[in-house]
């Protein structure tokens, strides 16, 4: 991209601005948009262009572009038909705009792709950027500017909403009006084709205005970018996202178990994951975390009570902290401490603090305001049900207070059950920003996302103080091996090409040696020491146990030749024109725990790195976790984490821990290898069998295939 490309900040603060198919006619989209400029209290200039002239909304309209005596116009808004848009963004450079936000539809979403391009390319030439084409526009509350053709009431607040779908942005500006969640800016991106998420997320991350930014999505365009750019902006600001069409595309095309465990949807979700962000299933998910987020404090200890009425709301509370992450305080004796005596006997102060069903709203002020005061316990989780002493009008006024006192000093939610008075009650306190919901997971959602961002930003200023281990991979060796696979007309690596690339990158690799003959595989044996596997070496056989091509657990002399021989019959048959180039003499490793490591080019991400439980039931055990290739371990270990299977690696039924630090340096080099010889579109080592914790790890097997 060109470095004399405007600064984001005019398309979020412009100081005038310009309308191309402004329209008198009420009802027409040229007509909403400079409706909605003009009532949503915008003060700078607003210039309407339509060749009939005459007058809107007490504005005069100018005929064309040219007729305005004014340079310089920071954002114009397109609203004519897609065949006239190119020649109007010409007009748009000759009176130097910045930002042009394209609404009209007709360009890359039904195939005209060239034209979007070249429009994109022109603009750039000129110094303007393009948002859009195929938007509804945008809402900046710094500018108070809504320059879309969406509602035109929208509350100023904190939340910052990037779409690429208009109609669903459309709708959720109703939807957070109804919710009572104000917004910092709405933004369009439609096809995208300029300007996309990380050119507004860099933006909106330093907005002082902007305290939680919501995206939805339904594609990726420059991945590689988005990743480094919501690395960063998750370390200072929480980011939700909802992404649709969870494709299986990806994972068709794929030619590896990588290839084909990385289906695009888990890609996407482990490298969120990866970044901080918080990724949602529903429109009412994403929006309560929206909220919740930004308008609560974050946490600032790990330490979280239940105060309940019900021992059973009680258990599921606990239930649903287990899943999102929440600590439950369980100091007994500060515990007792703090509660014993705001506690009948029969309760429980073992957090879940049970104040039972006799509880009074009076009992819960006694628990709550200990629990807000003690300098212990850093959030709350209060939850209620429907008693004779609890109705819905004793608790409105009280949960409130507590709301208003405590609310900026520590994070707390709730959550009552109970009948019409109780959801009368709920209603009347969402209405006054409570974070209070009728279902105990909903609201303990919203706390486990705030204690995601806490640990999110823990992790990342950790980290800065930590070095990171240097890595010394012979790179030069690596190409050179490509090119020749290149040359030979290949598209994958032979088995020693393979443990040749293993070695550059200082991959620990059993012993071995490709023979010639019966006689060269016993000396090689003899060297290498019994037991030894044997392998078929041919570009004509990629799927050796298939052709008969492996004998294994080889424990004599003798063994060795019957198996040379059995080897050659069995692959001769396989495929009688195949090239048979020897037959690999390998060290038999010894028994460990299995793990895959493996990494592809994705398509939206670029160059994706996985880790799971390893073997040959990968596909069909799927235990696989994935992350954008990085040097950083903590990172790295989170993905070792997220396997069902990681306690395996932490020793199970009396074994030791397996060598995790040694997998870690595997997974590093395998992205290393990825980032820095592009050619290479799959890479997997399997199995990779971790020893016992300080005895390394051993790569029995790689595939590696290049373009
Ligand atoms: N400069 C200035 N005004 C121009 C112009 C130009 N080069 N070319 C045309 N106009 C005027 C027209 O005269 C018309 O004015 P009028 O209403 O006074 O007659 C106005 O601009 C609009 O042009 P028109 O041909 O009537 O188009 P339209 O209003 O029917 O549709 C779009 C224009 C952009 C709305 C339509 O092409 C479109 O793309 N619709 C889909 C938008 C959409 O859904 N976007 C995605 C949302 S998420």
């Amino acid at each position: 991209m060109k470095n004399n490309l405007p600064d984001i900040r005019y398309l979020f603060e412009p100081k005038k601005l310009a309308v191309v198919g402004a329209s008198s006619q009420v009802g027409k989209i040229g007509h909403s948009i400079v409706k909605n400029i003009v009532e949503s209290g915008y003060q700078g200039k607003i210039y309407p262009i339509n060749p009939k002239g005459g007058e809107m909304l007490g504005l005069s309209i100018h005929k064309s572009l040219s007729e305005i005596n004014d340079c310089e116009i920071d954002l114009v808004t397109l609203v004519i038909p897609a065949k006239h848009i190119f020649q109007a963004v010409k007009e748009c450079a000759k009176i130097k705009a910045k930002f042009l936000s394209i609404i009209s539809s007709g360009f890359s979403e039904v195939g005209n792709t060239k034209e979007e391009m070249e429009i994109v390319n022109f603009a750039h030439d000129h110094g303007m950027r393009i948002l859009g084409p195929n938007i509804f526009g945008i809402y900046s509350a710094k500018a108070s500017m809504n320059a879309t053709f969406g509602p035109s009431n929208i509350s100023k607040g904190h939340v910052s909403i990037i779409t690429q779908s208009g109609a669903l942005g459309i709708a959720m500006i109703g939807k957070t009006q109804v919710e009572k969640i104000g917004l910092s800016s709405i933004i369009s991106i439609g096809n995208k084709s300029d300007i996309d998420e990380a050119d507004l997320i860099e933006y909106l991350v330093e907005d002082p205005q902007t305290k939680v930014i919501f995206m939805y999505m339904e594609g990726i365009k420059r991945g590689e970018r988005l990743i480094e750019v919501l690395q960063k902006a998750t370390s200072k600001k929480p980011i939700v996202v909802i992404k649709s069409g969870r494709s299986k595309r990806g994972a068709m095309a794929a030619a590896s178990h990588t290839g084909s465990l990385a289906g695009a949807d888990q890609v996407f979700s482990d490298i969120m994951e990866q970044c901080g962000v918080h990724r949602a299933t529903t429109i009412t998910e994403a929006l309560d975390w929206c909220k919740f987020l930004s308008t609560n404090t974050r946490p600032k200890g790990e330490n979280c009570v239940i105060i309940t009425n019900g021992g059973g709301v009680g258990v599921l509370a606990a239930d649903a902290c287990e899943q999102y992450g929440i600590h439950l305080f369980d100091d007994l004796k500060t515990l007792e401490c703090a509660f014993l005596e705001k506690v009948p006997s029969f309760g429980s102060v073992k957090n879940p603090i049970d104040i039972t069903g006799g509880a009074s709203m009076q009992d819960y002020k006694r628990s709550i305001e200990t629990a807000f005061e003690h300098p212990d316990i850093h959030s709350i989780i209060c939850l209620g049900c429907e008693t004779a002493v609890l109705t819905g009008e004793t608790f409105k006024n009280t949960i409130l207070e507590f709301h208003k006192k405590y609310a900026h000093h520590k994070p707390a939610v709730f959550s009552f059950v109970g009948g019409e008075n109780i959801e009368k009650g709920i209603a009347y306190l969402r209405s006054e920003g409570v974070p209070i919901f009728s279902d105990i997971y909903q609201s303990i959602s919203c706390l486990g996302k705030a204690y995601s961002d806490f640990r999110n930003i823990q992790t990342h200023s950790d980290h800065h103080s930590k070095e990171d281990k240097i890595y010394h991979i012979k790179l030069d060796k690596i190409s050179s091996i490509i090119k020749k696979a290149q040359t030979d007309g290949r598209n994958f690596l032979l088995a020693h090409e393979g443990k040749d690339v293993m070695e550059a990158a200082g991959i620990s690799m059993p012993k071995s040696k490709i023979t010639k003959g019966p006689a060269e595989a016993i000396s090689t044996a003899e060297e290498i020491g019994y037991p030894v596997v044997m392998k078929i070496v041919s570009p004509d056989i990629l799927h050796k146990s298939d052709a008969g091509g492996i004998a294994l657990d080889l424990q004599n002399q003798k063994e060795v030749i019957d198996a040379y021989e059995a080897i050659i019959h069995g692959c001769k048959n396989y495929n009688p024109q195949a090239k048979i180039t020897g037959i690999e003499v390998m060290e038999m490793v010894p028994p460990g725990t299995e793990t895959i490591v493996g990494g592809r080019y994705d398509p939206s991400f670029g160059p994706v790195i996985m880790f799971g439980l390893g073997g040959i039931y990968v596909e069909v055990i799927k235990d696989v976790s994935f992350r954008s290739i990085t040097t950083d371990r903590n990172q790295i270990s989170g993905m070792l984490k997220k396997i069902r299977s990681y306690p395996l690696l932490l020793g199970v039924r009396g074994e030791d821990k397996k060598d995790i630090n040694a997998i870690i340096d595997v997974i590093i080099k395998t992205g290393m290898i990825l980032k820095h010889c592009p050619q290479i579109t799959d890479i997997e080592l399997n199995p990779l069998v971790a020893y016992d914790e300080g005895d390394g790890v051993k790569a029995v097997d790689v595939r590696i295939m290049i373009q």
